[in-house]
């Protein structure tokens, strides 16, 4: 929603349910009263490109206490809440999302956002990062650095740094322990159940559950699937990561074999046809197809159109096609990200600790940002390691301590004895 797109009434929806998600985000609320306080990014102008959900706005909110001058688009167009974008459009944030844009104004948004001459770039999938530097270029030398919340879009800016044409530093915050151990495993396990039963509400218990992809969020999703009682099939490419799904349990065959027996299909790899016209051709009549990888790449939508002799939407996010042998086969939210197309995303409790590493590494880059290489930066371990500590405090659960004669026998390398 561009803001000068004003409606109350969505509006006070969108504020009540962004401060529903904030009770589940104490660390960001820590980060939000400090930054009020010493206000670290007095007057520096952020481009953010991120899902506009509940869990962003109190990113946003968080960024302004901290002094900062945010414009926002969204990083997937099907993503944005619309009432979250009202709301946030109320309190003066330039927001420039609307649920469902086209292709075209989705890039209008992502331009109208680098309007503001950003000196910070957020990220969540390298959209905004890539077009400053084919179209924008000349933006460059005024920004700090970069963060980039997710994979798919660290793998691209890596291919960017190690072809030499990165502009400037990014951190990647998907790498933070913090991050992708939660929020990509739980996170994702969770919310892209959550799309696919609200799309659907199927039954899962005794279905065939195709995970296609066992990186952390295929992990995380694996393991949620078979709690709600599928069987669940994992397909790799990678042995070590087909190896580690054997040994928790997982079946593991090749993407044609288990195309053969699913019911229900995710593909979480971040790459391009994983689900294409020969595993289409020997599928089961009714089976389920969804993706939540980052891009709406992995499902080969249009061999899926152009096999099919019909097509029709038969409830929300649920697409039938028909082929040319009766089978039907069911694409959900068409092919994109169905944990946020279809739900909500991940749940705030999860975001709290990705988005506070999103805020302590843009405080970190306004410190620190000339002074880095144009080059794709690890979160310092620093961050990693305050987020966690904060987490762990907010849920009132404390820890050990080493003793100074552990902490000797560790540092000690003569005796094992
Ligand atoms: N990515 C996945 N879930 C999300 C959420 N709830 N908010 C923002 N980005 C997300």
């Amino acid at each position: 929603m561009p803001s000068d797109i004003k409606d109350p009434e969505l509006a006070s929806s969108g504020r009540l349910r962004i401060a529903w998600a904030e009770r589940e985000m104490p660390v960001l609320r820590m980060i939000r009263e400090r930054f009020t306080r010493e206000r670290p990014l007095e007057g520096i102008r952020i481009a953010a490109c991120l899902h506009v959900t509940t869990e962003t706005a109190n990113l946003i909110y968080t960024l302004a206490a901290g002094g900062a001058k945010i414009r926002l688009c969204a990083s997937n167009p099907l993503s944005t809440q619309d009432d979250v974008a009202a709301a946030l459009a109320e309190d003066g944030i330039d927001v420039f999302a609307i649920r469902g844009e086209d292709r075209e104004t989705y890039y209008r948004h992502i331009h109208q956002c680098l309007e503001g001459k950003p000196q910070i770039t957020m990220d969540d999938g390298a959209d905004l990062v890539s077009t400053v530097h084919r179209e924008r270029p000349e933006l460059a030398v005024d920004i700090l650095g970069g963060t980039e919340e997710t994979t798919t879009g660290v793998i691209r800016l890596r291919s960017m740094a190690r072809e030499g044409v990165l502009k400037y530093p990014i951190i990647a915050v998907n790498d933070a322990m913090t991050k992708h151990l939660f929020d990509n495993r739980f996170g994702t396990g969770q919310s892209t159940i959550d799309g696919i039963l609200r799309a659907t509400n199927i039954l899962l218990a005794g279905k065939t559950f195709v995970v296609c992809g066992y990186g952390s969020c295929g992990r995380g999703l694996a393991l949620r699937a078979r709690g709600m009682g599928a069987h669940v099939i994992v397909t790799e490419v990678s042995p070590l990561r087909a190896l580690e799904a054997v040994m928790e349990g997982y079946q593991v065959m090749p993407s044609i074999e288990a195309a053969r027996v699913g019911d229900l299909f995710v593909t979480v790899t971040g790459n391009r046809d994983v689900l294409r016209k020969e595993h289409f051709a020997v599928m089961k009549d009714g089976a389920i197809l969804a993706n939540s990888g980052h891009f709406n790449v992995e499902i080969d939508i249009p061999a899926l159109e152009e096999m099919a002799v019909a097509k029709r939407t038969v409830r929300p996010h649920v697409e039938e096609y028909l082929l040319p042998d009766g089978r039907r086969l069911y694409l959900l939210a068409e092919g994109r990200l169905v944990n946020l197309a279809a739900a909500e995303g991940h749940p705030a409790a999860v975001m709290d600790m990705s988005f506070a590493n999103q805020a302590l590494c843009v405080e970190y880059l306004v410190r620190e940002g000339a002074n880095l290489e144009k080059q794709v930066y690890p979160v310092p371990a620093e961050i990693d390691q305050q987020v966690a500590r904060l987490k762990l405090a907010s849920m009132n659960i404390s820890i050990d301590e080493l003793t100074p004669e552990q902490r000797r026998y560790l540092e000690s390398w003569e005796s094992g004895t």
